[in-house]
């Protein structure tokens, strides 16, 4: 079947990404659906979801969010791909890295450069190729928020947010809270943070969206902890261990834990269900609207963090769909490009 519109999910080959994937596809047969991936499998996913939904409008196509330049021959290779208009975009990719510091190909820090930055250029670069209305989802974390109480229960993930350069160089510019630290819990920190910075660029692309009268909606969600997923890869044996046997078998039945499966439902929906259609700038937990940490709402933070990771990714005002400032700042400033 002829295929009307495109959903995009970054890291849609496995875990909650592939749930997404086969939600979406199997929903709306007359839907392509694009697995964004870095992984060498990913086409041979594509082909599994296909078998496995009975929509062969899906595919592979090649997106690491560690190199810019992968970021911007993805957004090129959409615009002269055969693909219907795109209508949705699930920034879902995420890493947590807890053996040391790592970096990118342009040597941000991986956590940071992957989770944020990748996704930041990604979003930018495909908005002038979104059709209207469209919608946007970012995947998040409860451990963005100290207050919530599986991060709190699992501990360590607080977030220390800093200026979007010392975030991207760590060691240019050290953190003293990680001096004499262990480089599970800097790890911790860091994914910690950069789920933060999810939810900061979130709330501000929404405000510049709406201040350009886009009709673009942009929400933020929260999976619940799903074990299971190669988000824990990095772990020790026993962590693996409880991760990938134990956990598991409480299902959806602790709060706050969730199957793989269910999240992957309810994230579709933010792309697909007509009560979602109106909502935007919102943080959704499982499928009700949550108030997300004090912080993530800061707006001069979130201001700092897009004016710093735009000149980190060298955002020109002619790449992207947005320019100019939210409203309230500048309305008249901004207009949409491309
Ligand atoms: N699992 C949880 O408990 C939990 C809780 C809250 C939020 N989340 C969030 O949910 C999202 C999905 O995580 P998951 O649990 O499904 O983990 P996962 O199974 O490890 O999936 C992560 C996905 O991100 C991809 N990815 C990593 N680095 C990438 C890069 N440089 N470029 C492109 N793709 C990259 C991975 O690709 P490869 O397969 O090639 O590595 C994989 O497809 C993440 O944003 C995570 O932060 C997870």
């Amino acid at each position: 079947m002829n295929s009307t519109q495109t959903v995009i999910v970054t890291g849609g080959n496995t875990g909650l990404g592939y749930a997404c994937v086969r939600e979406l596809a199997s929903a709306h047969a007359d839907w392509s659906v694009v697995i964004a991936s870095r992984n060498q499998q990913a086409s041979q996913v594509a082909q599994q979801a296909a078998a496995e939904t009975g929509n062969t409008n899906i595919r592979a196509m090649p997106l690491d969010l560690a190199s810019l330049a992968s970021v911007r021959a993805f957004a090129s290779e959409l615009a002269t791909s055969d693909l219907p208009p795109l209508y949705g975009l699930v920034c879902n990719a995420g890493i947590q890295i807890v053996s040391g510091t790592s970096y990118t190909a342009v040597v941000f820090e991986t956590c940071f450069g992957v989770n944020h930055l990748g996704h930041f250029l990604l979003i930018n670069l495909l908005l002038p190729q979104m059709r209207q209305p469209g919608r946007i989802v970012i995947v998040g974390s409860g451990t963005h928020d100290p207050a919530d109480p599986i991060a709190k229960m699992i501990g360590g993930y607080a977030p220390r947010f800093r200026d979007a350069a010392e975030l991207a160089f760590p060691e240019r510019f050290p953190d003293p809270a990680e001096r004499g630290e262990s480089t599970v819990l800097t790890g911790r920190h860091r994914y910690g943070t950069s789920k933060l910075c999810n939810l900061l660029c979130g709330y501000e692309l929404d405000r510049r969206l709406k201040a350009a009268d886009i009709s673009i909606t942009v929400n933020m969600f929260d999976p619940g902890l799903m074990p299971g997923t190669n988000l824990a890869r990095e772990a020790d044996a026993f962590t693996r261990f409880a991760w990938n046997r134990l956990l598991p078998l409480l299902g959806d039945r602790a709060p706050g834990i969730s199957r793989v499966a269910t999240s992957g439902r309810n994230l579709a929906r933010l792309i697909d269900a007509p009560a979602f259609a109106d909502l935007s700038g919102a943080y959704i937990a499982g499928q009700r609207p949550i108030a997300s940490s004090a912080e993530s709402r800061d707006l001069s933070k979130a201001r700092q963090l897009w004016q710093g990771s735009a000149e980190l990714v060298g955002l020109g005002a002619n790449q992207t769909g947005l320019r100019g400032e939210p409203r309230g700042i500048d309305k008249e400033r901004v207009t949409i490009t491309g």
